[in-house]
């Protein structure tokens, strides 16, 4: 089966075909970043306008790419939620036409399962039963996966998500977002065993998260060594570039850390033997090796999709759209889309 994707949840519009016997076919990906630059975050309305100039003619590069004709399509699976509610309409409404149009079946998806599922797309994959962590802007969750499609909510965030926290702390440098890149390039000159920041939460027993207070401590630091952090109003953190390294360096070994012990206690309590990570924080290169280590120390697998898979794409969405669409689920005309959407919800494959 021959299935487009389309991803529009957020500030980035994804659109890929996925073949359940050849794979991807091709994807392509636009990305807002620069359109938000000036506000420091992601503006919805600004979002949604700029999916809807993109989609179409993404869609008809999408085609050429592939070297095929849209009759040859036999599914078309869209973003559902969670996500900012404008983005989502423009993919779901523009997805759910193109498959009526052309009298194949529309899926719904779920984008935190896109996520989970990509490292399947990789040549080294997973087979259930796994344990997912995902880490992306709007979501902390472990996960078990016993069957694809039924997910178990083991811990979560009681708080920030942790690439929110990557997010807030950028900006307190005033590093453009999303900050999580650019604090890991900033981390990579600095000393992480300068400043010792809490791990968050791991004293006590359970798979939760929490993320803000961490985010505090660092602002605490910055003020401690001199500086201020950039806020709305004042610019700057007065902060030597090796003082900001290295406390960039702290911050991140706190965030890995946590994450290791976390997915540690998440395995044992699972008994699973492999460990997947997605979602946008899995592509930060200190906490993919550190979850290597773990995992070479206590016997269990890791699985990651490749840097370009763990962030927002199309091809993610394409790929579970073509799972579930093989299986036989689809959705009905009507077009209903969901800010939040608790993965618990989602039904298994078959
Ligand atoms: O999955 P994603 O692309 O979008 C959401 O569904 O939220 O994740 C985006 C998040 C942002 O918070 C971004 O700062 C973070 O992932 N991120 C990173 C890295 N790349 C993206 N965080 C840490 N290190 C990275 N290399
Ligand atoms: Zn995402």
């Amino acid at each position: 089966m021959l299935v487009l994707g389309i991803e529009t949840s957020c500030d980035e519009t994804g659109l890929a075909l996925y073949h359940s016997e050849q794979g991807l076919l091709a994807d392509g990906l636009y990305s807002q970043v620069a359109l938000h630059a000036d506000y420091g975050g992601v503006v919805p309305e600004l979002a949604s306008r700029d999916h809807v100039r993109k989609i179409t003619p993404m869609f008809e590069q999408l085609l050429k790419k592939a070297n095929i004709t849209k009759s040859e399509i036999q599914g078309v699976a869209y973003t559902a939620g969670p996500g900012l509610v404008g983005a989502l309409m423009v993919g779901a409404c523009w997805g759910r036409s193109l498959a009526f149009g052309l009298g194949i079946p529309a899926l719904a998806v779920h984008h935190m399962e896109g996520h989970l599922l990509a490292p399947l797309m990789e040549e080294y994959q997973p087979k259930v039963p796994f344990t997912g962590l995902l880490v992306s802007g709007g979501h902390t969750l472990l996960v078990r996966v016993d069957h694809i499609g039924a997910y178990q909510p083991l811990g979560e965030t009681v708080d920030d998500a942790v690439g929110e926290a990557f997010d807030k702390v950028a900006k307190m440098f005033g590093l453009d977002y999303p900050g999580g890149p650019h604090i890991a390039k900033l981390a990579e000159q600095g000393d992480p065993l300068r400043f010792k920041f809490p791990r968050p939460m791991v004293d006590r027993p359970g798979l939760d998260f929490s993320f803000s207070g961490l985010k505090t401590s660092v602002m605490q630091m910055i003020r401690k060594l001199g500086g201020e952090p950039n806020n709305a109003y004042t610019s700057g953190v007065g902060l030597s570039l090796q003082d900001q390294a290295d406390v960039a360096a702290g911050f991140e070994v706190a965030v890995v850390e946590t994450l290791a012990l976390k997915c540690r206690r998440a395995m044992k309590a699972s008994g699973h033997s492999q460990l997947v990570v997605a979602g946008g924080v899995s592509a930060n290169v200190r906490l993919r090796a550190r979850l290597l280590e773990e995992g070479r120390k206590h016997g269990f697998e890791v699985f990651y999709a490749r840097p370009e898979y763990c962030t927002d794409n199309g091809a993610m969405i394409a790929h579970v759209g073509c799972l579930r669409l093989d299986a036989g689920q689809s959705t009905p005309l009507d077009v209903a889309v969901r800010a939040r959407w608790p993965l618990s919800e989602l039904k298994a494959l078959a």
